[in-house]
């Protein structure tokens, strides 16, 4: 089953969605779609929650650390510690993403 579709999203706006009980902040980038836990490592915020994309990352609203959809690597204070990335797959227009394990190997935030 499909965890969201292609057509719900739109570009370089995060997305919102649970997987498997795990919160997930996918986003479009033209033709490809990142997913990210959607927890901000640094106090735990939503990134969706009014995050903003740049370039190929997104930035928490509450505090402003921007993490790399690629590697959920911080590139500014006040987060520290990364947040988990997610293989996604696109067939058509489902999107399904695999939370079992972290591509990047980051700590699932606790919450
Ligand atoms: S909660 Fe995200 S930067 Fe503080």
């Amino acid at each position: 089953m499909a965890h969201a579709r292609l057509s719900d999203l739109e570009d370089v706006t995060p997305y919102r969605v649970d997987v498997d009980g795990v919160p997930v902040c996918l986003v479009k980038l033209g033709d490809d779609v990142r997913a990210v836990h959607d927890t901000c490592s640094h106090q735990q915020w939503s990134l969706s929650e009014g995050g903003l994309v740049f370039g190929n990352g997104v930035e928490c609203s509450l505090h402003g650390s921007t993490f790399d959809l690629d590697t959920g690597k911080p590139s500014s204070l006040p987060a520290m510690t990364p947040i988990p990335t997610f293989s996604v797959s696109v067939e058509g227009d489902d999107i399904h993403v695999d939370v079992s394990t972290a591509t990047n190997d980051a700590p699932f935030p606790e919450h």
